[in-house]
């Protein structure tokens, strides 16, 4: 997987599609803001420089993260005479990049797929590392597969006209990759945080760059997530819970930064994490705007559907330091 990060280069990427020679037809799957905003550009010029191009969207939000959304891009491909040669490119965050993913692992098949995030959360996250899914009625990204992206283009310039609330969403992953393998990273969002919040993209690219440096190195050391990579879930297992039961509402970030500051508390409970460190990340998140506080604690049982419980006990995700997490199986009662 190659990862490309470098600002202003919208108008290039027609140039760069040629020349990665991947495919010269690609359908453009976006959701109906990011196509407004970039989509309608991107096939235009595209097509303008000799490529075939389509766009598909859908409408935007996690409410669509579901299968009747695959099912119908899926239809609307086969429409428009895309087929084995073609290539997927995901143009959005990370609602889209998960379903495009989805839609161009399963597509005849599967088909390559290009990621182009647009979102903080897909810059440093969601767009590495392959993995796709929609959620089902009993829980988040319940129906999935792993599909490696050909190439990852960021460009981080596209956060100009990101909504405030989305690029705190977008910190609380980053947030999650300092207290799980990096203290430097820590330390550099919390004395940053204010250029962060004021959308300083010399800053946010630094961060990106550190997050998806570390992200990949996770993954190519365990593609299919049997060890290594579940480090990535701190925070998700809490989190997804209050993600759904917010019926989508919560977005991702701010619930996985409830899910980290639960995680914590169980980690200074048994003593493997000091409550120094743990008011030291709590703070952290407040400052960016995340929430950190929340009357409806999911207990240890709620956890069943998550992907990393089984009947009798729930793998948790603890840090023991920032900059070092731990994976306890702890039994459910
Ligand atoms: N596959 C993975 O490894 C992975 C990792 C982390 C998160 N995720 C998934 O990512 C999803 C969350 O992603 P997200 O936070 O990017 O949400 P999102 O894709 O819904 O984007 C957030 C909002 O911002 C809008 N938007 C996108 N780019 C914009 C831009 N440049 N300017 C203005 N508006 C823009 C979108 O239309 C949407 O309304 C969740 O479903 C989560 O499960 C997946
Ligand atoms: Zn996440």
């Amino acid at each position: 997987m190659k990862i490309s990060i470098s600002t202003k280069s919208f108008a290039q990427l027609p140039k760069k599609m040629k020349s990665l020679k991947i495919s010269d037809s690609f359908a453009v799957i976006t959701d109906s803001k990011v196509k407004k905003l970039y989509g309608d550009k991107l096939v235009w010029n595209l097509r303008k420089n000799g490529l075939k191009a389509e766009i598909f969207s859908f409408p935007h939000g996690e409410k669509s993260k579901n299968l009747g959304t695959v099912e119908k891009l899926s239809n609307s491909l086969v429409e428009k005479s895309f087929d084995r040669a073609s290539c997927v490119i995901a143009l959005g965050g990370g609602v889209v990049g998960d379903i495009a993913g989805l839609v161009a692992s399963t597509f005849m098949r599967g088909i390559p797929i290009i990621q182009i995030p647009t979102t903080l959360m897909a810059m440093l996250d969601s767009s590495i590392g392959g993995k796709t899914g929609v959620n089902l009625k009993a829980g988040k990204n319940l129906f999935g597969t792993f599909h490696v992206p050909e190439t990852v283009l960021i460009d981080p310039y596209f956060l100009k006209t990101l909504p405030i609330r989305h690029l705190k969403n977008g910190l609380a992953e980053a947030i999650k990759y300092g207290v799980i393998q990096d203290k430097k990273l820590f330390n550099y969002i919390d004395h940053n945080i204010e250029d962060l919040l004021k959308f300083h993209l010399e800053k946010l690219e630094k961060v990106i760059r550190t997050c998806t440096k570390i992200k990949t190195e996770i993954v190519e050391k365990d593609p299919e997530e049997k060890d290594l990579r579940r480090i990535l879930n701190y925070g998700h297992s809490f989190g997804h819970v209050l993600e759904k039961r917010s019926d989508y509402t919560l977005l991702h970030g701010f619930a996985v930064s409830l899910g980290m500051v639960l995680a914590n508390q169980k980690a200074v409970e048994m003593k493997l994490l000091d409550q120094e460190d743990a008011s030291c990340i709590k703070k952290l998140l407040k400052k960016a705007g995340l929430p950190v506080y929340t009357m409806h604690k999911p207990t240890l049982k709620n956890l069943i559907h998550d992907k990393k419980t089984t009947q009798n006990h729930v793998n948790l995700v603890l840090p023991t330091k920032i900059g070092q997490v731990t994976i306890k199986k702890i039994p459910i009662k």
